[in-house]
């Protein structure tokens, strides 16, 4: 991965509490008060430049993301964030269906309160992206990618939500390709690979300035074989960054398992 690398982090503050340096990135200790709410905990990280070819603009680091779910809406409203301590939102969750179109768990409130989280951004100069699945979204990203068709129709599917609620961004959270998650989720041998041209297709679709990120397993994606992948450098080529869900693993160190394996290896 050669640009960049994000640490996000919810539930675990223990595991904060100093910075911890994962290979080139390093990890900063985010202050008690950089809480978007009690549950949600962000924590800045230093970014790499894009590639030279890329026609993205270089993010300038640290950043400092959080997911804004929608059911805290009633009791943390998306005006009370305060903007001046973040620089990306992520909205959670659209969830992707059977048919490969995009529904919010909460179809009568979600839409409004993403406006309202976009708009209130926007107006901080700060930047909304949706995230795409979520622990109990994840059952049909399988089929989703699993031919050209498919590929093709999800991808449009979610430019569309892009247009359309005026996003900056859009963060991917499949719990897991090439591996059982909440259970009852479709899983195919392929799903990673699978998942490398779905984002390819989608980085050709997103204009040049959107930005795609991955919520991802302390380990590489789940090869054909059903161990984590040797060599993910490719999809560090489409995605921006990656959000490591280290609070599945209840320990500091499984910072090590990307820097050692294959996806920090391209950095
Ligand atoms: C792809 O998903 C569709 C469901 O949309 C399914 O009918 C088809 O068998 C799947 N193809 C493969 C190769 O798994
Ligand atoms: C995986 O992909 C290969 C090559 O495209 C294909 O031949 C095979 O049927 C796929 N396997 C599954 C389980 O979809």
């Amino acid at each position: 991965m050669r640009r960049f690398f994000l640490i996000s982090l919810f539930n675990l503050a223990y595991c904060v509490a100093s910075p911890l340096h994962v290979g080139q990135f390093q990890v900063a200790s985010p202050s008690p008060s950089a809480l978007v709410s009690p549950d949600y905990i962000q924590v800045p990280f230093r970014i790499m430049p894009p590639p030279p070819s890329s026609s993205r603009k270089p993010l300038q680091g640290p950043l400092v993301m959080a997911y804004y779910p929608d059911w805290v809406g009633n009791e943390f409203p998306p005006e009370k964030i305060d903007f001046r301590r973040f620089d990306w939102i992520d909205f959670a969750f659209a969830l992707p269906m059977s048919d490969f179109t995009l529904a919010f768990d909460d179809p009568d409130n979600a839409p409004a309160l993403l406006r309202r989280l976009v708009s209130a951004a926007h107006a901080k100069g700060k930047q909304v992206k949706l995230s795409v699945g979520g622990w109990t979204g994840s059952q049909y990203f399988s089929n989703a990618v699993n031919c050209t068709n498919n590929r093709q129709t999800f991808a449009n599917n979610i430019l569309s939500l892009y247009h359309q609620y005026s996003l900056d961004g859009i963060d991917i959270d499949w719990e897991y390709p090439g591996r059982q998650g909440a259970g009852g989720n479709v899983v195919n041998p392929n799903d990673s690979n699978n998942f490398l041209l779905f984002l390819q297709l989608l980085r050709n679709k997103l204009p040049p300035n959107a930005r795609i990120s991955a919520a991802v397993l302390p380990t590489p994606f789940f090869g054909p074989d059903g161990n984590p992948m040797q060599d993910v450098s490719r999809f560090a080529q489409v995605l921006d960054w990656v959000t490591v869900m280290n609070y599945d693993v209840w320990g500091c160190n499984v910072f090590q398992s990307w820097p050692k394996r294959a996806l920090v290896r391209r950095l």
